[in-house]
């Protein structure tokens, strides 16, 4: 089993993104995917409304997911820590307590190489085509990674 970790700042709108759209791409049988905030103040809420609307216009149901922070722990449960952009990177960095810890976490976008700026934009003050432009990119990079992992 391999498992993956997608990590944003609030864990209501880029991250169950990335969740729901790599779980969709592999095998339940294979792989174990989940998300957290590095923040706490969504903890225990759905995801934001405006990323269950995207994900369900593209085929998704992501409406039971539920936020949750990251945890030191999480680093002993995952194999990979996907940050969605460097704020969010330097917050699980700052809880690593080894070097293995740091080298399991990575931008999320570094493994998309058409995509020059590496920060997952936060969509979160902005409107429905904020989120339909991080919906484009995690799938495109969500597939890049799929495929890579897979084989
Ligand atoms: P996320 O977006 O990190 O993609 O879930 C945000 C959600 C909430 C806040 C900021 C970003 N907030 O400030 O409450």
């Amino acid at each position: 089993m391999t498992s993956i970790l997608m990590v944003c700042l609030g864990n209501i709108c880029r991250s169950p993104l990335a969740h729901g759209v790599m779980q969709s791409k592999l095998s339940k049988e294979n792989f174990y995917i989940d998300s957290a905030g590095t923040a706490a103040y969504h903890v225990g809420n759905s995801p934001d409304k405006r990323s269950i609307l995207v994900a369900k216009q593209n085929g998704l149901d992501i409406s039971a997911q539920s936020a949750r922070q990251f945890k030191v722990s999480d680093f002993d449960t995952f194999d990979y820590i996907y940050a969605m952009d460097q704020s969010n990177y330097n917050n699980i960095i700052s809880l690593a307590r080894h070097s293995d810890d740091i080298e399991k976490v990575e931008l999320f976008l570094e493994a998309n190489p058409s995509v020059k700026n590496k920060d997952m934009p936060d969509p979160y003050y902005g409107g429905q085509n904020g989120f339909e432009h991080v919906y484009n990119l995690v799938n495109e990079t969500c597939d890049i990674l799929a495929k890579s992992l897979s084989h």
